[in-house]
């Protein structure tokens, strides 16, 4: 079983689950802090009913890393106006578990910790995804297709964080039109248990932790071409069935990693997709939003307003009242996942001072934590959430 003294393999893993204490445990209680502490009951049990606050609005949440945790710096303080966070990596299997029988939960802790003193709400992310599954977990399912480690990783994150974590992505990417089994991943799950194993770890999920909110969570499903719409289809069908079957879903998330190349989102499309989904009885909650831009030449203001319009376009589908939180992937340009996807953008990360607009712009910060035109967007179409109350 695991013990807090195990170290992971980076000892900047461990300093940042420090840090990450000691500047929560330095910053004086706020005034949220001890509302939230004050009346958690109500809260809580309001939340976790419906997934929303009492105002019934979308939350506003974001995917964070625990070294971001220094609740006095100003990504620290832009996370403490979230209503949601969302470890961005360090609540996958593999950064748990990647010696088998031996699961470290310190950077987890911190952020759930850090949610708590805040009175934040935390989503789980995520049980079982592809590209996170540990080699030894591959390599068992593969040759024994038992269900017996991914019980035991359930229980491990799920019993650990129950009553604390109220919300999980059970299952994330498991869509596959183009390569799939009847439109399903060929993944490690997948080709161990067949199209059920969907159905089967939601069921597993629901009895570990019978109160928390369960959910699916896909890609490549806003943009208005024939993959993105076969990819929706999918997904309905996929959801249709659970529901019918009475397994236990209750959430469904939309990831929203949006691209300018792909040009204006089908938005009368979109609506009839969330209100289908919402017709089978699940909340939808979009994930993941962040936007690559298509030219980085344009002046810094168009640049910064195109990607606010798109953005603009998810907060305006958020509006149907089955959506209860939109989450970026990260706050802040200088983390985003998408710099990656440029040599361009990964090269101007190695510089130092980074300049700003040679990163792609498409989180609510740039890279030196200066809002943009995005701020106004967010707080315009979230005004209950924490973040506007906070302004
Ligand atoms: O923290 C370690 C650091 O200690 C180490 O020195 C360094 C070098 O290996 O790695 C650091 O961890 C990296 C982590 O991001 C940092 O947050 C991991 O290697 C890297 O694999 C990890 O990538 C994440 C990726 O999921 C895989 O987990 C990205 O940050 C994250 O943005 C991305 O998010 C996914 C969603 O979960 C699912 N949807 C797609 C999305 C983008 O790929």
């Amino acid at each position: 079983m695991a013990t807090a003294s195990t170290p992971q393999p980076a000892a900047r893993a461990l300093r940042s689950r420090r840090q990450a204490l000691a500047a929560i445990a330095a910053v004086p209680m706020t005034a949220i802090a001890t509302r939230a502490l004050a009346a958690p009951g109500s809260q809580r049990s309001i939340i976790q009913t419906t997934g929303r606050n009492s105002s019934a609005r979308q939350d506003y949440g974001a995917a964070i890393r625990p070294e971001q945790l220094d609740a006095n710096s100003a990504l620290g303080l832009a996370i403490r106006r979230l209503d949601l966070l969302v470890p961005e990596y360090h609540g996958q299997w593999d950064a748990v578990e990647w010696r088998r029988g031996d699961p470290w939960f310190g950077n987890y802790d911190a952020i759930v910790q850090f949610a708590e003193i805040f009175g934040q709400r935390v989503r789980g992310h995520s049980l079982l995804w592809e590209q996170m599954t540990p080699a030894w977990a591959r390599a068992d399912l593969a040759a024994n297709r038992s269900w017996a480690p991914v019980r035991q990783h359930f229980q491990n994150l799920l019993g650990r964080y129950r009553n604390r974590i109220e919300e999980w992505v059970v299952v994330n990417e498991m869509i596959d039109t183009e390569d799939g089994a009847d439109g399903l991943r060929r993944n490690t799950f997948q080709r161990a248990f067949g199209n059920g194993y969907v159905a089967t770890a939601l069921r597993m999920a629901r009895g570990i932790d019978p109160h928390a909110r369960l959910m699916i969570n896909d890609f490549s499903l806003c943009h208005d071409n024939p993959v993105d719409e076969r990819r929706r289809q999918r997904l309905l069908a996929l959801v249709e069935q659970l529901k019918a079957r009475d397994v236990p879903l209750d959430m469904v998330g939309i990831q929203g990693h949006l691209e300018l190349a792909k040009g204006a989102l089908p938005m009368a499309r979109l609506r009839r997709f969330l209100r289908d989904l919402a017709a089978t009885g699940v909340t939808i909650a979009f994930t993941e939003v962040d936007v690559l831009e298509d030219d980085r030449r344009l002046p810094l203001a168009r640049r910064d307003a195109r990607v606010a319009d798109m953005v603009a376009s998810v907060l305006d589908l958020a509006a149907d009242p089955a959506v209860t939180s939109v989450t970026f992937w990260g706050l802040r340009d200088g983390d985003s996942w998408l710099q990656e996807r440029a040599p361009a953008t990964l090269a101007a990360l190695q510089r130092r001072p980074i300049d700003p607009a040679s990163l792609n712009r498409g989180l609510p910060f740039d890279c030196n934590m200066q809002p943009k035109p995005l701020q106004r967007t967010i707080l315009a179409s979230l005004p209950q959430s924490r973040f506007a109350r906070m302004a």
